[in-house]
């Protein structure tokens, strides 16, 4: 029997859903890249997150005016695209074990990225976790870096998308309580979970709210962590207590360590930069969005 039968017709003319509500898009939380995979990510927008130090460090550079950064995976990888540009026109920067790797003209610290070291430069770029995330998302329809430095500008980028990813680089494939903060801090100010929390800083931003978000586990979980920093009420935790909070976790243990106390709290500056740097898969360069 035919489904159009003229007793039907008044469905037909329901529309699928009323364009005065939005659609319920999903926020996902991924603590690891390797909790989910290229193809889950496919047609979807995703915020790259890596505190300490990648995410942070591409902030640092857009900031102070490079021109793009090219993530690479391996170092062979990025002496080779370096060796492909002219010298004055690229910078050379990554770590590996957190140290400048050798001949390199950058580590991984954001304060070494100053107008100076990489205005109107390209950044060939290395990272141990960093940059792998970003090459997961490889299917994805958007890619965005984010950090604490740069918080509001993408939120602001993508709270008008669709269906949206936040994925945690961790560290040596361990989860990392700063990934999953700032992921938290991210999924308050998108969603509203009902408690109406996340309203005071959404109003201050002038982002608008998305109560139709579903949030998955992961995501319920990292906003937990981040409003028992920030406080059912308050829009931002004081800048000292999110520095203890990243100096605490694996990837800040592992910078105090190596002696980059300064780094965290260069990435504990909250919305330092109004910039929102996005992953252009086809060119494999970082703008700002
Ligand atoms: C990484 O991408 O692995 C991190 O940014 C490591 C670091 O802090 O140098």
């Amino acid at each position: 029997m035919a489904l159009r039968h003229p007793a039907f017709a008044a469905l037909w003319d329901v529309p699928p859903s009323n364009p005065q509500r939005p659609s319920v898009s999903t926020l996902k939380v991924h603590f690891l890249p390797q909790l989910v995979a290229p193809e889950d990510l496919a047609g979807g927008t995703v915020v790259v997150i890596d505190v300490l130090r990648a995410t942070t460090t591409v902030a640092y550079a857009l900031a102070a005016g490079a021109r793009a950064i090219v993530p690479c995976l391996e170092i062979d990888e990025a002496r080779s695209v370096a060796a492909s540009l002219a010298s004055s026109d690229r910078v050379l920067g990554g770590e590996r074990g957190g140290e400048k790797i050798e001949a390199f003209d950058l580590g991984n610290s954001p304060l070494e990225y100053t107008p100076e070291t990489v205005g109107g430069r390209t950044v060939v770029f290395t990272t141990t976790n960093g940059t792998r995330a970003l090459r997961h998302c490889q299917l994805a329809k958007r890619v965005l870096l984010g950090a604490f430095v740069n918080l509001s500008a993408v939120v602001k980028a993508v709270a008008d998308d669709g269906d949206v990813h936040l994925l945690c680089a961790g560290t040596r494939g361990a989860i990392t309580g700063e990934d999953v903060l700032l992921a938290g801090a991210i999924a308050a100010r998108l969603s509203d979970d009902g408690s109406g929390a996340s309203s005071s800083v959404v109003e201050s931003s002038s982002v608008k709210l998305r109560p139709a978000f579903s949030l998955n586990d992961q995501a319920r979980i990292a906003v937990a962590c981040w409003r028992n920093l920030a406080g059912k009420r308050a829009a931002l935790p004081a800048h000292d207590e999110l520095i203890a909070e990243l100096r605490a976790a694996l990837g800040g243990r592992d910078l105090i360590e190596l002696g980059f106390d300064a780094d965290i709290e260069a990435a504990a500056a909250i919305d330092r930069f109004d910039v929102a740097p996005q992953w252009d898969v086809a060119s494999g360069r970082v703008r700002v969005n």
